[in-house]
């Protein structure tokens, strides 16, 4: 049976996440007690490539090392806006930067402005978005293969940035069934109903059978 659970993240909120859905049976280590490990370019057309290309690569370096067996999981996860067909999608984390020269990304303030630049014009009922999140699973030595698992939380763009709580595009997110933005909602809410927490919740059942 396979104890050893690597997240291809440095993000401890996303470790936390993990551990929640997963248990406590496993021993969790992330990017930062990995020294050395491959720095991967997210550079895939959609979720699912970005997920399982972190994934396959950190598995094969893993056995490389001969580190064992263990279970690699990566996420790639953004905001598609259907006014914008799908933007900012895969560039989520360097909308702003886009428009410039460089490849670093972009502060979560100059994404969300842009994002209600580009829509200031379209009424509510046009500014449908959804949250998405792919996962994807390796087995380190287990060759180049890789389980994906995917979740999404539907929603709209607010005109107005809303609340302090999360991260990214949470101020500007208004998920379904909801008067407030995800930034106001917070983690407890989030947890429930996010675009991860699904994805995690569909991991889980055949994650045991994995491991
Ligand atoms: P990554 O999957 O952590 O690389 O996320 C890519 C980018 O998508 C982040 O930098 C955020 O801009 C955006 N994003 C992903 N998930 C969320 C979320 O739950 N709330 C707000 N923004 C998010």
């Amino acid at each position: 049976m396979i104890k050893r659970i690597v997240i291809a993240t440095r993000n401890r909120h996303k470790v936390d996440e993990i551990r929640a859905v997963l248990g406590e049976g496993y021993t969790y280590l992330t990017l930062s007690e990995l020294p050395g490990s491959p720095k991967v370019v997210e550079d895939g057309d959609t979720f699912v490539a970005n997920a399982v290309k972190k994934a396959v690569e950190l598995a094969r370096w893993l056995h490389e090392q001969g580190q064992g067996p263990a279970i690699v999981l990566a996420d790639d996860s953004g905001l598609a806006v259907d006014a914008l067909g799908g933007a900012p999608g895969v560039h989520s984390a360097r909308f702003a930067a886009l428009d410039r020269a460089g490849s670093e990304n972009s502060s979560d303030q100059e994404n969300n402005l842009k994002l209600l630049r580009l829509l200031a014009n379209v009424p509510y009922p046009e500014r449908k978005a959804r949250f998405r999140c792919a996962i994807a699973v390796a087995v380190a030595g287990a060759g180049p293969v890789a389980l994906t698992f995917e979740g999404a939380c539907e929603g709209h763009i607010r005109f107005e940035a809303r609340g302090v709580k999360g991260f990214g595009y949470d101020p500007l997110f208004q998920p379904e069934g909801y008067e407030a933005s995800f930034a106001e909602l917070g983690e407890e809410v989030k947890n429930q109903i996010s675009h991860r927490a699904k994805a995690l919740a569909s991991v889980a059942p055949r994650f045991r059978s994995l491991a």
